[in-house]
């Protein structure tokens, strides 16, 4: 797992920054969403202590290498959006998987596919990682999107990977390599 250190990455409109206490009622109106939740493997939050809990699990993760999950903030207001996830490194095959989830309000403005640009030109910059996965629902056609105008490539099909409220649920299965990056910047 890599060694974290505080960082903050900016582009145009957004930074991208680790995550604190103070943000569990921004994180938390973002996963109560039942919109946001739809492709996700885990129902909507209910209670406020489960965005606090999370951001105890993300800070412990700073701490531990496990995961890199950084809030992505609106420059012009400072509102907290949504985050982006770097997450399950694989140190020997210098890859890890990505996530992430926006707040309704915010999406359809191309702002995590700008959020995401930077994340992964920190990993496979700063963090030197080879290759970089997305699970995604079959049905999330906007996250297939951004992960395809990323230059993430399609690569297999998992029939009911997970279940979800008792419900089996497909992914697709994206993957992203640095010689593909380097070629598309
Ligand atoms: C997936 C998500 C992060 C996308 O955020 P966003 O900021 O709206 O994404 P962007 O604007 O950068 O790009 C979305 C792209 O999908 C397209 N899109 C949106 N809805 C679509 C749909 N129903 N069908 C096809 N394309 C769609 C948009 O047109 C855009 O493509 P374009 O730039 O070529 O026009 C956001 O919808 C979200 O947070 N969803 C809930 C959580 C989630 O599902 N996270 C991903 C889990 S794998």
């Amino acid at each position: 797992m890599p060694t974290l250190t505080p960082i903050e990455l900016t582009t145009r409109r957004l930074t991208l920054r680790w995550m604190n206490a103070a943000d569990a009622e921004a994180h938390f109106a973002i996963h109560a969403d039942p919109e946001v939740a739809r492709y996700l493997s885990r129902p909507p939050w209910t209670e406020l202590t489960q965005a606090q809990e999370a951001i105890r699990q993300t800070l412990a993760q700073y701490a531990s290498g496990e995961g890199l999950r950084l809030g992505i903030v609106l420059r012009e207001t400072g509102q907290l959006i949504g985050h982006a996830s770097l997450f399950h490194f694989v140190d020997d095959s210098r890859r890890c998987e990505v996530g992430y989830s926006l707040g309704r309000p915010f999406w359809g403005h191309g702002h995590a596919s700008e959020a995401l640009d930077a994340l992964l030109g920190y990993g496979f910059g700063t963090l030197d990682l080879n290759r970089i996965e997305a699970d995604i629902d079959p049905a999330n056609a906007a996250s297939g999107r951004v992960l395809e105008k990323l230059g993430f490539k399609r690569e297999g099909y998992m029939p009911e990977r997970w279940i979800v409220n008792g419900e089996p649920a497909d992914t697709v299965f994206y993957g992203l390599l640095l010689r593909d990056w380097r070629a598309r910047a």
